[in-house]
């Protein structure tokens, strides 16, 4: 929202529990200049935790199930559906918080250098969707999580945010994933923040950002 004080429409997508949504929600609710609002949120599964976040909040839902091993007519009709469950809310920026579905150019070409997502990996390490179990089984010393703008690759478009999460002696995925994701609920709520106010600058795969000044303010890949 650069012009004007009108906030920026989010559209939310889970697959999950949702603490990172939970967390949107709150760091929104705390924060009167955040410039943004959940209008919406999508998930592939009728049974993600998650939802139940967007019911408490008030917030709109889209659910479109997925069933394992669909063919590819059958996802392009189900993406399609996703798309304009989504598009009815009026979305400018879309955030990934989990969602564990790959999403084609034709979506992504909706909300160009507008979809965001988290993951719990320090990219380009351990891309896909057992991160941090791979991470644990690599015996890497340091992980973390990484806020992306989304491509057609996945998870591999321009990096907005990274930030390291030691791997402790005998940790478990659980307790690991846990620790990635108290990051992911600062970091991802600070990137999609400077995406409402227009303080990302992609070019290339380069991403510069200028996060609010209590979020440590840096210049990313400088
Ligand atoms: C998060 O850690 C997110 O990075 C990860 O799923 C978790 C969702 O947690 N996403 C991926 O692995 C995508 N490749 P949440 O449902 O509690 O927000």
């Amino acid at each position: 929202m650069p012009t004007d004080t009108r906030a920026t429409r989010l559209a939310v997508l889970i697959s999950g529990g949702g603490s990172n949504l939970r967390a949107l929600l709150d760091v929104i609710a705390a924060d009167a200049g955040f410039g943004g609002e959940v209008v919406v949120v999508g998930s592939d599964r009728t049974d993600a935790a998650g939802l139940e976040h967007a019911r408490t909040a008030g917030v709109a839902t889209v659910v479109e199930e997925l069933p394992r091993g669909a063919d590819a007519a059958t996802r392009a009709a189900w993406e399609q559906r996703l798309t304009e469950g989504l598009a009815a809310h009026q979305p400018e920026v879309v955030v990934l918080a989990g969602f564990m579905r790959i999403l084609s150019g034709g979506f992504l070409a909706r909300w160009p250098d507008r979809v965001v997502n988290t993951h719990p990996s320090l990219l380009p390490a351990f891309r896909g969707a057992h991160a941090v179990r791979e991470a644990l089984a690599h015996g890497v010393k340091l992980t973390g999580c990484t806020v992306h703008l989304v491509d057609e690759e996945v998870d591999h478009g321009p990096i907005l945010a990274q930030e390291a999460v030691p791997v402790l002696p005998g940790d478990t995925e659980v307790a690991l994933h846990e620790r990635i994701k108290a990051v992911e609920h600062r970091l991802l709520p600070a990137c999609v923040r400077a995406l409402c106010h227009d303080h990302v600058t992609v070019v290339g795969r380069r991403a510069e950002v200028r996060l609010a000044p209590d979020t440590a303010e840096q210049e990313l890949h400088p």
